[in-house]
């Protein structure tokens, strides 16, 4: 995680520095810092977000320098182990997204050659082992110093008397925005977006030699200069900012009917998908993956192909199947990420590519490394999610799924037809749950000083109560648990009383009847229940102790509409328990570390 940054340009560099490292924030914000060179570097770094660092720190003169926004993997978030961080001379700063897995025995050579050490990141080895090697022209001694590094890493380096910033990766994001006379250096698009919206995707193992008015791009261990192209970013800058809203959250959960629009708008105006038949009759079994949010998304798209295409899903959390000894073959992958850096799923992609044929990735990033990683890439139509909380990425990825299945040519003409139908006014039927927003925003004040809250569902609707739940605790802090309804009684029952809410999806399809016999219970446990419903369903009224009301759908577009629903619940909760709502605590969005 972390987020990274560098300028050289002909602007003062701090200002650009801090404004980037604020579009960066979602990628941690536990500590902060700068260092800027005119003649000597100057630095400054603290254990605050970077809004606080902006009003604490000196103004420095120069128009060369790196920034960092961490999110701490080793060591505790202090103003000593914020970076960047520099060699014994003070001379060279370096500014790190990644771990470096070999830095103990680093630091223990370094420490024997007599350098000094004063934090406890694994980061402070670079500029020291760069030191060691700095008789060499700095960017032999950089690439020196990398091929001493095992781990993944995204790094800038500053270089007292050195006019360029050299920018390296290994599985970790880095790119570069192309500016008139500027670059900028950063972990992901929409921190350049202020500057350009041209850029450059660097690949593993590129070391970058940056200057105003160049970019030279060397192959590390020696290889020669490569060229890389420059890609134009269509995400214009009104995306990243909040507007009106008083949070990135509910600003996101508001852009869904249009993203849902934009994510249909080629599938039906040209009338066929890219991906015409990916999932065809030489798929036999299928295995999808994620992690968080995505996993879900995962979970629903299982339920959507077994019941239009009759193919067998297999569903993999990322971060277990990384570990697993065993894979177990199918005919082809598909891999969940919105962020496609998320490094549970980087490795599981590695580790499938031994057995599993064809691999796809849905992903929101173009140029992410899931994406490069895969045979063919699904692009969701989002645009950039800043609030740390997955919302419209999630609806933009089951849109992908729905869009993926309709398109195989497994699916029955007419079953084709009537989805699409549907699928074409989901974005009318999700502005209509928002236009309930106040309603859903009363009831969530409830909420709001509950201990526990659970959430059910049966069928496609269970990874729905599992959204709920994550979307509840990661950002009102409140312990939530999503439970298949009929799991309860295995167990959960024990938990429920007045003082515990359970949050039931119920739609009119299959599994109806036993959702009905399910709430019975739970009231008969006194818990509080809030059903979330179909608005042609007479019976709940009488059974919930409130029912929040959705247009009516096929059950298999539930997870869309009853997704909008929970992610206000989460959001309205959070707010009025006054929670950093975009910025949860201990989380950051592209979680690049397994
Ligand atoms: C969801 O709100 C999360 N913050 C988190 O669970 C996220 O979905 C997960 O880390 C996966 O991220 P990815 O989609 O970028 O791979």
């Amino acid at each position: 995680m972390c987020g990274i940054v560098g300028y050289v340009g002909l602007r003062e560099a701090q200002g650009v520095l801090l404004n980037c490292l604020s579009r960066l924030e979602y990628r941690g914000y536990d500590s902060c810092g700068i260092a800027v060179s005119n003649g000597h570097i100057a630095q400054f770094k603290d254990a605050v977000r970077v809004g606080a660092l902006k009003e604490t720190c000196p103004i420095f003169e120069g128009t060369a320098g790196i920034g960092h926004t961490r999110w701490a993997t080793h060591g505790l978030p202090t103003a000593i182990n914020a970076h960047p961080h520099f060699d014994c001379s003070q001379r060279i700063a370096v500014v790190h997204n990644g771990i470096i897995s070999n830095y103990d025995q680093l630091r223990k050579l370094l420490i024997d050659e007599g350098h000094l050490f004063v934090s406890d990141t694994d980061t402070e080895v670079i500029p020291h082992l760069i030191e060691k090697y700095l008789d060499d022209e700095p960017i032999t001694a950089v690439e020196v110093a990398l091929s001493k590094l095992e781990g993944s890493f995204a790094i800038a380096v500053l270089i007292d008397g050195y006019d360029r910033i050299i920018a390296s990766r290994k599985e970790s994001p880095l790119v570069i925005g192309i500016g008139d006379n500027e670059k900028i250096i950063a972990s992901d698009v929409p921190a350049i977006l202020d500057y350009t919206n041209r850029v450059i995707y660097l690949e593993d193992g590129d070391i970058a030699i940056v200057s105003n008015n160049e970019v030279q791009v060397k192959q590390n261990h020696g290889g020669g200069t490569v060229n890389r192209e420059i890609h134009l970013i269509d995400w214009d800058r009104k995306q990243i900012e909040k507007g009106a809203y008083d949070h990135y959250l509910i600003k996101e959960i508001h852009e869904q009917p249009k993203v849902i629009r934009d994510s249909l708008a080629n599938y039906f105006e040209r009338e066929t998908y890219d991906f015409q038949s990916l999932i065809d009759s030489e798929t036999s079994s299928l295995v999808i993956l994620g992690c968080g949010t995505s996993y879900h998304a995962a979970l629903v798209g299982k339920h959507i192909i077994e019941e239009l295409l009759g193919i067998q899903v297999r569903t993999e959390l990322a971060s277990e199947f990384v570990n697993r000894g065993r894979v177990m073959p199918a005919s082809a992958a598909i891999a969940i990420t919105q962020s496609g850096e998320t490094a549970d799923v980087l490795l599981s992609l590695k580790k499938m590519k031994q057995s599993v044929a064809r691999i796809f990735v849905i992903t929101n990033v173009p140029g992410s490394s899931a994406s490069r990683m895969a045979n063919h890439t699904i692009f969701t139509n989002a645009g950039p999610e800043v609030s740390v909380a997955a919302t419209k990425s999630y609806t933009a990825q089951l849109i992908e799924l729905y869009k993926l299945a309709l398109s195989s040519n497994l699916l029955e003409h007419s079953i084709r037809k009537q989805m699409q139908a549907e699928l074409r006014q989901l974005p009318a039927l999700v502005k209509q749950v928002l236009d309930s927003e106040s309603e859903i925003a009363n009831y969530s004040r409830m909420l709001s000083d509950c201990s526990t809250v659970f959430y059910v569902g049966r069928g496609i609707n269970f990874p729905v109560a599992l959204e709920g739940a994550l979307k509840l605790k990661e950002i009102s802090y409140i312990h939530a648990e999503g439970y298949a309804a009929g799991e309860l009684k295995h167990g959960p029952f024990a938990m429920l009383d007045k003082r515990t809410p359970v949050i039931a999806m119920i739609a009119k399809d299959d599994v109806y009847d036993p959702m009905i016999s399910s709430i019975k219970e739970i009231k008969a446990r006194s818990s509080p229940v809030i059903a979330v419903a179909d608005e042609s369903d007479d019976s709940i009224g009488s059974l919930a102790d409130v029912t929040i009301r959705v247009p009516h759908t096929s059950s298999i577009f539930s997870p869309v509409i009853n997704g909008v629903v929970l992610q206000l619940i989460a959001y309205y909760t959070a707010k009025y328990k006054g929670c950093p709502i975009d910025f949860p605590r201990n989380l950051a969005k592209s979680v690049t570390v397994i």
